[in-house]
């Protein structure tokens, strides 16, 4: 695609070249990202594009948005090109540090949200294990007042970019960021423990398409052999660190329902009340269980 060589060119025909750009790379969401990338670069929303079709970028401008499209064609997610990435009620900072949120990941924050507001806790302590981007921890902060939240991850660059996310959201009550492995670096009984751990196998790495495996941490998406590594850890050492009548809730992949089961089963002494929610597709989603 050679735009800024064109001269003068309408925001309708930057997209149509944009879009067969992307489509000719097998970009599947060609057209919408060609939209959101231009409507990020030109600082406006997607709609102004329906409104000002014939509006002409500056050169300057369709070189910027060449280098884009080149970037996007070869696979590099939406979300790290803008630096953005909408989650829960509220828009994430995001980079090659953090795995980008998924929307299938605000089910845990309303699985949290529902326990929590069935077991009527006052100022739950609240520990979120990977964090990431924060996005679990900040939607936690956002939705119970009063909350103590810490959020661990053993990425300090993850951290350092979930510190600045906290901090644009200027919170009431701010969350206590760790790093470390696992619950190496926390103290004390928690109400609440939640988790999307890294859950792929070696197998099934292969096969996850190239946007994801090529430019998200590896450190994020792996876990061992089985891709089970984390759930064994986590639903094992949180027996040293959940409060009595406390819940562990883990996000889990969508074929791993029956092997975490099975791993919290061969725990039945120390959990109860194991139950799995879905996701909106209807794929298990959330697996969860209460300390006895
Ligand atoms: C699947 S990502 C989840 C990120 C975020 N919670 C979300 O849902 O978008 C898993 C996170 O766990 C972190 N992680 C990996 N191994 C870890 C470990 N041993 N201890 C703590 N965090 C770890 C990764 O750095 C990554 O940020």
């Amino acid at each position: 695609m050679r735009l800024a060589a064109k001269g003068k060119m309408t925001v309708r025909e930057i997209i149509f070249e944009a879009t067969q750009t992307l489509e000719k790379a097998g970009i599947p969401s060609a057209r919408l990202d060609a939209e959101v990338l231009l409507a990020f670069l030109l600082r406006c929303n997607r709609l102004a594009f329906i409104k000002n079709p014939d509006e002409a970028p500056s050169k300057k401008q369709l070189a910027d948005f060449e280098r884009l499209i080149a970037r996007r064609a070869k696979g590099e997610p939406v979300a790290y090109l803008t630096g953005r990435k909408a989650f829960w009620s509220f828009v994430l900072e995001v980079n090659p540090s953090v795995l980008i949120p998924r929307p299938d990941t605000e089910v845990i924050v309303e699985e949290a949200l529902s326990v929590a507001q069935r077991e009527a806790w006052s100022n739950p302590r609240i520990l979120d294990i990977g964090t990431g981007s924060g996005a679990i921890a900040l939607a936690l902060a956002c939705e119970i007042p009063g909350a103590a939240i810490t959020a661990t991850d053993i990425s300090s660059a993850a951290l350092k970019t979930a510190q600045k996310n906290a901090a644009a959201l200027k919170l009431d009550q701010p969350v206590v960021f760790r790093e470390g492995d696992l619950f190496e670096p926390v103290d004390g009984r928690f109400d609440l423990i939640v988790s999307n751990p890294p859950y792929i196998g070696a197998e099934d790495f292969e096969s996850l398409p190239a946007g994801v495996k090529n430019f998200e941490p590896d450190e994020a998406l792996r876990a061992g052999q089985t891709g089970l590594e984390f759930y064994q850890k986590l639903i094992y050492q949180a027996h040293g660190y959940l409060a009595e009548n406390g819940w562990l809730l883990l996000e889990i992949g969508a074929t791993q329902e029956q092997e975490v089961r099975a791993i919290f089963e061969a725990h039945k002494d120390f959990y109860e009340r194991v139950d799995v929610r879905e996701d909106y597709a209807g794929l298990p989603r959330v697996i969860k269980g209460r300390r006895r």
